[in-house]
């Protein structure tokens, strides 16, 4: 019996120690795949195929060309993607050069939980796309054409991971067009919408969910332009002090609606990712982590009204809209999306756990 016992303890050993040694490289969950779900945040491309083209300087610092991402380089999405040794998302929305072999992207720039915000794609229609996106990808994938490498396999949608961050748009469409006091009142309504859709994605054999909170819309450079006149207006960090704790009473209630979902969908695994401390703890150790000003972003400018990054103004034969020399040295990258450099740090916060419920890597994330 001992013997036994002491066997048993050593294999289990054996075993902890082997999860411990793959998770720095892949996935000891083997996730085959990611979905995600999301806003400009996660976009890697959908703006520029559905829309029209992010221009450069956007990708400039890692792909040489624009990409389709806001940011001079790689996205969070991009780190966990690597982190699971997973090629970048192709966007669903992309007609070319397109690979769905292990996930897809449905996340697209100004996208809102709720119908009626900056972009028609808001989550419903996320939703909508990624149903059309399995059941016809199933399809194809049953008629064995050379395409078929590029599909999914039909049994990986219940082994995927299925990444979600959005709702800053939510909040952003709602401080510009009502009430600090109206946006706190509507979260409970637009996180009705996001139980629904997580509903809609269990129903569709989604099983492992990673979810990002919103961050902290207070520290966008363009908030603070607009909302640093006010006295007491900002907080030590040099944040927007009310817009800020909308934003965490938005993540207070989505927190307790992960809570809700965990016992409504007892098959399914969620981590809650507080991906707000991760940027807010970014910001505010700016001047340790040797980056300029936080407010000072790189590309595009505000001379009372904005030039965006990639466009050009001349104001009284000065130059505006070039982009900085080192964007590396810039957390904002163009005063609402962060820089690459930002991203490398958000993302080393959030992928080992330190700040998800429960705290485990994303390698381990399919494990309750
Ligand atoms: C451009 O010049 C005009 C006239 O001198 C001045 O009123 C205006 O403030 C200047 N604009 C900028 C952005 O410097
Ligand atoms: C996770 O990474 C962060 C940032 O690199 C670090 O401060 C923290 O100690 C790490 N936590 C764990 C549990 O590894």
């Amino acid at each position: 019996m001992d013997l036994v016992m002491r066997l048993l303890c050593a294999l289990l050993g054996l075993t902890v120690l082997g999860v411990n040694i793959g998770g720095g490289s892949g996935s000891s969950c083997g996730f085959p795949a990611i979905y995600n779900f999301g806003d400009s945040n996660s976009d890697t491309g959908a703006i520029s195929a559905a829309i029209s083209e992010v221009p450069l300087p956007n990708g400039e610092s890692f792909f040489g060309h624009s990409s389709g991402r806001f940011c001079d380089g790689r996205l969070v999405i991009d780190f966990v993607a690597e982190k699971l040794q997973l090629p970048y998302l192709s966007p669903y929305l992309d007609s070319l050069g397109t690979n769905f072999r292990h996930g897809a992207n449905f996340a697209t720039g100004g996208s809102s939980i709720r119908p009626g915000g900056y972009s028609p794609f808001h989550l419903g229609i996320q939703l909508s796309q990624f149903m059309r996106f399995k059941s016809h990808s199933i399809a194809l994938y049953k008629q064995r054409s050379s395409y078929t490498q590029r599909l999914p396999r039909p049994e990986d949608f219940s082994k995927a991971l299925y990444t979600i961050d959005i709702g800053q748009n939510d909040l952003a469409y709602g401080f510009q067009h009502g009430t600090i006091e109206q946006v706190r009142a509507s979260i409970p309504v637009i996180l009705t919408q996001f139980d629904q859709a997580i509903n809609k994605l269990y129903k569709e054999g989604a099983r492992f969910f990673w979810v990002h909170n919103t961050g902290p819309h207070g520290c966008l450079p363009y908030n603070v332009i607009y909302d640093k006149q006010k006295p007491g207006n900002l907080d030590q960090s040099g944040c927007v002090k009310p817009t800020n704790e909308v934003a965490q009473e938005f993540n207070r209630q989505l927190k307790d609606s992960v809570l809700h979902l965990r016992k409504q969908l007892p098959l399914a695994v969620f981590t809650y990712v507080d991906v707000y401390s991760a940027k807010y703890a970014v910001i505010s150790n700016a001047k340790n982590e040797g980056f300029v000003d936080p407010f000072d972003f790189c590309c595009g400018s505000y001379k009372g009204y904005h030039i965006d990054c990639g466009k050009k103004a001349i104001v009284n034969g000065t130059v505006y809209g070039n982009p900085c020399h080192n964007p590396s040295r810039h957390i904002s990258w163009d005063g609402i999306h962060y820089s690459q450099a930002a991203n490398i740090l958000i993302a080393s916060h959030i992928l080992n756990g330190s700040l998800s419920d429960p705290p485990v890597s994303i390698t381990e994330a399919c494990h309750g």
